[in-house]
């Protein structure tokens, strides 16, 4: 997303997720760091739009693919500090965001398979759908915009004072 409220003016995109954003559940992801800029509700945000914009624009199942992106960081506690016995953060925290999600709406195959391999690269879970493949890349890319994102503000407000200098 070029700014963070880019989303918000396009009306059928937030048709397809208003039900799911007036959710106490998805709204409470504002509550969590995510990337340490960022938090999760805009991480999911940021990857569900610009999935959505990718699988319209390839002719896939943009509805399915907003919705899931939308949830599949749906989880509750900050995995820099809680460990499990059961496996890596990679592994677990897309099958408690699938369980979460479940109680919140009814899922598809594609929805379900889209927040289940979404760590696909860190994990051996294989996508079964090309757009479960858009939203595991659109999370990496935004993890990496997300974490250097205040940086490179800072960077670009820098230069443009710069070149409006040598302009006066
Ligand atoms: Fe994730
Ligand atoms: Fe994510």
């Amino acid at each position: 997303m070029r700014t963070p409220d880019e989303w918000k003016n396009d009306a059928q995109y937030v048709a397809i997720v208003q039900d799911l954003l007036a959710q106490p559940a998805v709204q409470k992801l504002a509550n969590y760091t995510q990337h340490h800029h960022s938090n999760r509700l805009r991480h999911s945000i940021a990857v569900s739009y610009d999935s959505y914009r990718i699988a319209k624009r390839m002719h896939l199942d943009y509805r399915s693919t907003a919705r899931a992106g939308l949830l599949h960081d749906l989880f509750y506690y900050d995995w820099r500090t809680t460990k499990f016995d059961l496996g890596s953060h990679a592994f677990i925290h897309p099958r408690v965001a699938l369980r979460n999600a479940e109680k919140i709406t009814n899922l598809n195959d594609k929805e379900r398979d889209i927040i289940l391999k979404h760590m696909f690269g860190a994990t051996l879970a294989v996508p079964k759908y090309l757009e479960s493949l858009i939203v595991s890349l659109v999370d990496d890319y935004e993890a990496e915009h997300e974490f250097f994102s205040p940086l490179r503000v800072r960077v670009e407000s820098r230069l443009r004072k710069r070149s409006y200098k040598k302009l006066s």
